[in-house]
């Protein structure tokens, strides 16, 4: 059984949907995550998605995906623009890790322009809505040398 995708999310996209939908469109995170697991299932792959409100949990979960893991993707929301301890741990992978937003962060504000966790990032992709996410699991799939079933 091959390993799973890990699908990671950060503060506040809990509230999808709900949240400034103007900026962030009206789905939920779990019809995100639904979205993730069929494009998943199209390379024989499965996705285990999370979110969190707490950097340091998602530092463990990206901790937790050096061995249990074939690719990352990361939504990792206000905390890109903040966490050189997230960063430091993303450092930490071996395997493929793509940074997905719903937004496109560098079309905002000025303090959206920085995301540190890019700096580990093998690819990022934004401005799609729950696009970005289906798409970085698309290529976190090809990247971790699965093909379409
Ligand atoms: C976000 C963009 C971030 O700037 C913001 O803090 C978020 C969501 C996005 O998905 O567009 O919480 O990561």
């Amino acid at each position: 059984m091959p390993k799973p995708i890990f699908v990671l999310s950060g503060p506040n996209l809990n509230l999808l949907g709900q949240r400034e939908p103007e900026i962030y469109g009206r789905d939920t995170l779990a019809d995100i995550h639904a979205r993730c697991a069929t494009r998943a299932q199209a390379f024989g792959l499965t996705v285990d998605c999370r979110q969190s409100n707490h950097e340091g949990v998602l530092i463990d979960w990206v901790q937790e995906a050096r061995e249990s893991a074939c690719a990352l993707v990361i939504n990792p929301a206000g905390y890109g623009h903040t966490s050189v301890a997230l960063l430091d741990a993303l450092k930490t992978l071996a395997i493929p890790v793509l940074e997905c937003h719903l937004s496109n962060p560098a079309a905002r504000e000025a303090f959206r322009k920085t995301t540190y966790v890019s700096l580990a990032a093998t690819g990022v992709v934004s401005g799609f809505g729950g696009t970005s996410y289906e798409l970085a699991v698309e290529a976190a799939a090809g990247l971790a040398g699965a093909t379409r079933s």
